[in-house]
């Protein structure tokens, strides 16, 4: 039978009372469901995005919530929302990168959009700028914080045509992560990478990718995920109690489709 303290440590191990939460992209898909649990582990969560009025809305919905204005793809916004965090006294313990955009950028087309650019700007700098200004907050006010990037399975192994920019932007999610490591290490800040599969969400695509029969025979476990599938790993990463010993690993959460998969 297990002790009394056992039970007790079980309940701390993703107990995040007394924590404060950053997510970027918090006004919908996974970035919605990230706020979600972590506010039910009992942190206060901070919701940034571009859509203010989208954010005030769900802030309704959460007990210990904030909503923040933030392009992550521009400095300049995001130095104003931290200096405004600051401002307010907030210290931020955990950071999730989760913002990002998505465009098919085929090599066979005379068509110059600057769609290349803007994936990148928002994907890679905007993880970049983020990560700065939170790692900087969290070692002036010396806080062993944890920060989780959101890449993806197209950044690693599954390589889907015409997806190049948004590929590439994730691999660079991937290597800064793990580049970062022994700065933050000096401060005890952890970070984390992960690489969800395919999940059920807007910036999934075209319409039959929401169809569970069309990834079927694509991901090895035979299924789509939904955003809530990614709670356990969201919360493991977030709590210092369940992963003090975990900074710089990269999380596969996706069926199965980097080792398996037909695109
Ligand atoms: N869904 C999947 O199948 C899948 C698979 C692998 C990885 N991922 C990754 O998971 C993360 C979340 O994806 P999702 O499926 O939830 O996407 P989504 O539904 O399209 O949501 C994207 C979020 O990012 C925000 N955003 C976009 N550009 C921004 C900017 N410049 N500044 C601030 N916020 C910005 C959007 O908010 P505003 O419009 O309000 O700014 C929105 O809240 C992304 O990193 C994505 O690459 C998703």
């Amino acid at each position: 039978m297990a002790s009394g303290k056992t039970i007790n440590s079980l309940a701390m191990l993703f107990n995040l009372n007394g924590k404060t939460a950053i997510i970027t992209g918090a006004s919908q898909g996974l970035g919605k469901q990230f706020a979600i649990i972590l506010n039910k582990a009992g942190a206060r969560v901070i919701l940034a995005s571009r859509d203010i009025d989208k954010l005030n809305a769900f802030s309704k919905e959460l007990k210990n919530s904030k909503a923040i204005q933030m392009d992550v793809a521009n400095s300049a916004s995001v130095k104003a929302a931290f200096a405004a965090l600051e401002e307010a006294g907030e210290k931020i313990d955990i950071c999730i990168n989760n913002a990002a955009t998505e465009a098919l950028t085929p090599v066979f087309s005379e068509d110059d959009n600057g769609d290349f650019e803007r994936v990148m700007q928002t994907n890679v700098m905007g993880v970049w700028y983020v990560t700065k200004a939170v790692a900087n907050h969290m070692k002036s006010h010396k806080i062993n914080g944890s920060i989780i990037n959101i890449s993806s399975v197209n950044g690693d192994s599954f390589p889907y045509k015409e997806l190049t920019a948004y590929a590439a932007s994730k691999a660079a999610v991937i290597h800064m992560t793990k580049s970062l490591v022994t700065e933050l290490s000096q401060y005890k800040i952890r970070i984390n990478t992960i690489n969800p599969g395919p999940v059920q969400s807007d910036l999934l695509g075209s319409p039959n990718k929401h169809d569970p029969n069309f990834w079927k025979d694509k991901i090895p476990a035979g299924f789509i995920a939904e955003p809530s599938y990614l709670d356990g790993l969201i919360l493991y990463l977030a709590s210092n109690s369940a992963s003090k010993y975990v900074t710089g690993a990269t999380f596969a959460i996706d069926g199965g489709i980097s080792w398996g998969g037909k695109s």
